[in-house]
């Protein structure tokens, strides 16, 4: 098999949520460029429509749903329009859901019932519903989308999110595990700081806010929808054909850089003309103890 045939997608057919904007829409538009034909979910339809007509644009078939993905009865019948449309599912992307930034000690149950109904529940009825379809073909793609709050805690208010996060990626080893003898892949893409209409609105009511960010952000940037396209692609096709229970990083090299580690942010000029400028520090030997700065031969 050529190196292009492992990442073609054609006569595929992948089911996005989330598909309005953002990451959904992204991976959307990815995995339709690589060949895939596309069933676009969101709530937000009028969104998944205009996704749905730059699809069309690219010469696949393409279906717009309506569903909220917190409720497993809209899933059901997600899954029902899927086998009438398109008879068959090779990819899932399980993106869509959001949170509720609250305090630990203020948010109510509903609203941690809420986030999990989300982003747990509604991941997973559309992993089964996906996964029983799979299994049946004996071949399949799922693609969940975690967090850093998978991995690591944010503070701020993500009590909710990060319980939830954290049972994304238990959720794709489980399944992965499982299903992965019998055909079906389960991987999940863990996003930093993506920007999208929250995150812009959190980052102009805090400012200092981009540059706490940023300071974690060794690869000196914020992440922009499209930056899913490429481990999108990789992880729907028979490129990634050995790969499975996977969690990638999509974070500009955030869960490997340590909060003592040595990126560096400042900021100069002040106002509209303030920008931050990047210093990657040496390391520091002379915080090291003195034989370790010694050569060491590794055995
Ligand atoms: N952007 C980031 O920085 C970031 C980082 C880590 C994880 N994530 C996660 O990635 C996913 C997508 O994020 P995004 O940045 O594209 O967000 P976004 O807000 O730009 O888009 C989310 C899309 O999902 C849809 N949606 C939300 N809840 C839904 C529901 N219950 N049913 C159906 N549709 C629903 C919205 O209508 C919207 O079109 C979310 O689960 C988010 O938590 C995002």
């Amino acid at each position: 098999m050529t190196l292009s045939a492992r990442f073609d997608l054609s006569g595929r057919v992948a089911l996005v949520t989330g598909a309005a904007q953002g990451l959904g829409r992204a991976m959307s538009l990815a995995l339709a460029e690589a060949g895939a034909d596309i069933l676009a979910v969101d709530r937000n339809t009028a969104g998944a429509e205009q996704t749905a007509e730059e699809i069309a644009r690219l010469g696949r078939r393409v279906i717009v749903a309506g569903c909220d993905v917190s409720s497993p009865d809209d899933i059901e019948r997600l899954f029902a329009r899927l086998d009438a449309e398109f008879g068959r599912i090779d990819v899932l992307g399980n993106v869509a859901g959001d949170g509720i930034l609250a305090r630990p000690e203020d948010i109510t149950l509903a609203q941690v019932r809420q986030v999990l109904d989300n982003l747990v529940v509604g991941r997973f009825v559309c992993c089964q519903q996906a996964g029983r379809r799979m299994l049946a073909a004996g071949r399949g793609s799922i693609i969940n989308i975690g967090s850093l709050a998978s991995l690591a805690a944010l503070g701020r208010g993500h009590i909710a999110y990060s319980m939830a996060m954290g049972a994304v990626v238990q959720m794709t080893r489980e399944l992965s595990t499982e299903w992965s003898s019998q055909g079906v892949r389960v991987n999940a893409i863990l996003p930093a700081q993506i920007v999208n209409p929250s995150l812009e609105a959190r980052m102009t009511a805090d400012p200092q806010l981009r540059a706490t960010y940023l300071r974690g952000i060794p690869l000196g940037r914020l992440g922009q929808p499209d930056d899913i396209r490429g481990v999108s692609v990789f992880l729907a096709s028979d490129a990634s054909a050995w790969i499975t229970g996977a969690l990638i990083p999509l974070d500009g090299g955030n869960l490997a850089l340590n909060g003592g580690g040595t990126v560096r942010v400042d900021c100069e000029g002040e106002g509209a003309a303030a920008k931050l400028v990047f210093t990657f520090l040496p390391p520091e030997r002379g915080a090291l103890p003195p034989a370790a700065q010694e050569p060491v031969l590794a055995e």
